[in-house]
C-alpha cells in the first residue's frame, strides 16, 4: 500500500459506485468505510472484496483510528454538513457528493470552514467529466464567436421508488444541479437571476414537483433555459440533457450521448449559410466519479484547484435554490452564492 489513504462514508447504493472508483484508482487506498448503519458498511467492503477495510460507525472516530489523507462523502445530504465539517475542522480534505449541503446557509458555513481551516473541499459533479460535454464546450468557445442562448432540455421517466417518489421537488434538488452546473461550465459563466416554475403534471407518480421550466440570467447577458422532467415518457433525452448553444457566428448542439455538431458561418463569409463543423476529440481525466476523483488526487499532490472546489460549487447550488424560491414565490429572484 503506498497510494493516498481514504476513508469512505456512505455505504448506499452510491456509496458502494465510489468504492469500485476508489478500488480502481491506482493512487489510491481505501482503508475504511464508515456508515452509521455499520452492517451496510461491512456488506459493502465484502462485496468490494478489497482485503482489509475498517468498518466505523462514526466518522470522527474513522479521522482518530485511520489517519486517512482525505475522505470521500457519500453519505445522505443532510448529512453532508456534519460529515465534511467534523473533516476539514481535523484538517481532513474532503470531495464529497452533491449537494454540498442540504442548505445555502450549511454550504456557505463549509465555504467557509474550507477557508479558515486551509483544508481543500471539493463537490464531485460526476457529469462533467464527459468526453462529450467537454468537446460541446469547446465548440461553443471557439466556434459560435461568443455565445447568446443556451438551452437544455431533460425529459425522462424513471421509476425510483424511495425519497426521490415522496421528497418535495425531487427533479430541481435532486437532478437539476448536475444540468445547472453543466451549463456553468461550458459557458463559462455564472447565474445571476431566475425565474422558474415547478410543477408537478397530473400524471406523475411523484408525490412532489417533477417537472419545471427555468429561466436564468447568465453573466455576460447569457439567457439559459432548462425545461425537465422525471416523469416524461417517450423520445426521452440522455441524463445528460440535450443542448443547444447560440451565437453570432452559428449554432452548437449535443445530443448528451454522442458527438456534439455545429453549423457556423464559414471563415470569413459574411453572407447567411453554415458549415457543419464536428467536435473536437477532447482528453479527460476519466469518465464520471473516476474523473473527479483523478482530479481530486491530481489537486492534493499539486496543489492546483479541481474542477468542483466549494467556493466554485456553490454556485451551482445556488441556481438551485434560487429556482425553488422563485418557483415558490412566483418572482424572478437573484441568485447569490
Ligand atoms: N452524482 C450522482 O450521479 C449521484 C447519484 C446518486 C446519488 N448521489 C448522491 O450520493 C449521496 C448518497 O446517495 P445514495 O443514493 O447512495 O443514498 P443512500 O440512502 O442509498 O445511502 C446513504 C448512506 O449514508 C449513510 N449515512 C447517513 N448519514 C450518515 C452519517 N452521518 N455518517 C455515515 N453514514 C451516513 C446511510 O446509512 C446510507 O447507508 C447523496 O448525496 C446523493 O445525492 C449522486
Amino acid at each position: 500500500m503506498s497510494g493516498l489513504r481514504a476513508v469512505l462514508v456512505g455505504a448506499g447504493a452510491m456509496g458502494r459506485a465510489w468504492g469500485r472508483a476508489v478500488n480502481d484508482n491506482p493512487d489510491v487506498d481505501l482503508v475504511g468505510w464508515v456508515d452509521v448503519v455499520e452492517e451496510r458498511a461491512h456488506e459493502a467492503v465484502e462485496a468490494l472484496a478489497a482485503g482489509s477495510v475498517a468498518v466505523e460507525g462514526d466518522v470522527g472516530a474513522a479521522l482518530t483510528s485511520l489517519s486517512p489523507d482525505f475522505v470521500v462523502d457519500v453519505s445522505v445530504p443532510e448529512a453532508h454538513y456534519e460529515v465534511t465539517a467534523t473533516c476539514l475542522q481535523k484538517a481532513v480534505p474532503v470531495l464529497g457528493e452533491k449537494p454540498m449541503a442540504a442548505t445555502m446557509e450549511e454550504a456557505r458555513q463549509l465555504v467557509e470552514l474550507s477557508e479558515q481551516c486551509s483544508t481543500l473541499f471539493v463537490v464531485s459533479q460526476n457529469r462533467r467529466y464527459n468526453a462529450g460535454l467537454a468537446a460541446f464546450r469547446e465548440l461553443v468557445a471557439t466556434r459560435l464567436g461568443g455565445v447568446g442562448q443556451l438551452n437544455a432540455e431533460f425529459y425522462r421517466a424513471p421509476h425510483f421508488g424511495g425519497f426521490r417518489e415522496e421528497m418535495e421537488s425531487p427533479l430541481l434538488l435532486d437532478m437539476a444541479i448536475h444540468t445547472f452546473d453543466a451549463a456553468r461550465y461550458v459557458t463559462g459563466t455564472d447565474a445571476l437571476s431566475v425565474a422558474c416554475s415547478e410543477f408537478n403534471p397530473p400524471w406523475s407518480w411523484y408525490r412532489g414537483a417533477a417537472s419545471a421550466v427555468a429561466e436564468f440570467e447568465m453573466t455576460g447577458g447569457l439567457r439559459f433555459s432548462y425545461q425537465g422532467s422525471w416523469c416524461a415518457e417517450g423520445f426521452e433525452t440522455s441524463w445528460d440533457s440535450a443542448w443547444r448553444a447560440v451565437g453570432p457566428l452559428g449554432s452548437a448542439l449535443w445530443d448528451g450521448a454522442g458527438d456534439p455538431v455545429a453549423e457556423v458561418r464559414p471563415d470569413g463569409c459574411t453572407s447567411p449559410g453554415a458549415a457543419r463543423v464536428e467536435a473536437p476529440a477532447v482528453a479527460i481525466p476519466g469518465r464520471g466519479i473516476a474523473g473527479s476523483l483523478a482530479d481530486f488526487v491530481r489537486a492534493l499532490r499539486t496543489g492546483e484547484a479541481p474542477m468542483g472546489e466549494c467556493h466554485d460549487n456553490i454556485r451551482s447550488l445556488a441556481m438551485v435554490f434560487a429556482a425553488l424560491e422563485s418557483s415558490r414565490t412566483g418572482q424572478r429572484v437573484a441568485v447569490d452564492a
